[in-house]
């Protein structure tokens, strides 16, 4: 995660519901994906603390990417409480942009506070987006969906495998407090994807 954005395309609007509970409805709270506002952006501070600081200052950092020109992020919702975002940008694939060109779409972050993982939040919220890749395809050729993830993270690396992503790059670079980060990227096929 965490890559450098430059990009014009701005907010998606759409929500959507997510039942996680896979047969088991009323033990398990809705989660409630949407896209957020200025007042999460307290929330996105404090979660990327929780879960980033190892690598680096990104509680200040994510923040500030919220605010970013091209930058959408959604927030995952439990109970109106925020339990996790997901920010996501578009990178020209090559340098010197023409008329249909292809994009990059770069996942920037994903986050769910620890005490909410492993209920499906992160899947809902990779999947709003897969939809917002796929709004974004009616326009722009996007050829793949790239991000970052230290080679330390075995957490987040299964979890992306079982999103579609693959190494790409083993040696993409460090994090600022040392961990090798990989490139992890995933192709994009209009029209097929969203899984
Ligand atoms: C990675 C992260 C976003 C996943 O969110 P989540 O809500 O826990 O994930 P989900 O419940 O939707 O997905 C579950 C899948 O993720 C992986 N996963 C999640 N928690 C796991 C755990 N404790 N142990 C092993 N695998 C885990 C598994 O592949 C799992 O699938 P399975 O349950 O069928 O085995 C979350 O763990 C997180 O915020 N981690 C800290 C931040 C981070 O590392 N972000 C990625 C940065 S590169």
């Amino acid at each position: 995660m965490f890559s450098t954005l430059f990009s014009t395309f701005t907010q998606n609007t759409s929500n959507s519901r997510v039942d996680l509970t896979s047969g088991n409805w009323q033990a398990m709270p809705m989660v409630q994906v949407e896209p957020a506002q200025q007042e999460d952006v307290e929330y996105i501070h404090r979660i990327s603390k929780d879960v980033f600081d190892i690598y680096g200052d990104y509680g200040k950092i994510l923040p500030r990417f919220f605010t970013s020109q091209g930058v959408t992020t959604y927030v995952a919702r439990v109970a109106d409480n925020v339990v996790g975002f997901v920010m996501l940008g578009f990178l020209p694939w090559a340098k010197g942009v023409t008329e249909g060109s292809p994009w990059i779409a770069d996942l920037l972050a994903i986050a769910v506070v620890s005490g909410h993982q492993r209920h499906g939040v992160g899947t809902a919220l990779m999947q709003q987006a897969f939809d917002l890749v796929a709004q974004m395809s009616e326009w722009r050729d996007v050829k793949e969906i790239q991000l970052t993830c230290a080679e330390s993270n075995t957490i987040g690396l299964s979890f992306f495998a079982r999103h579609g992503f693959k190494i790409s790059n083993p040696h993409h670079g460090n994090y600022s407090e040392g961990q090798v980060a990989l490139r992890l990227t995933r192709d994009f096929v209009s029209g097929s994807d969203g899984d």
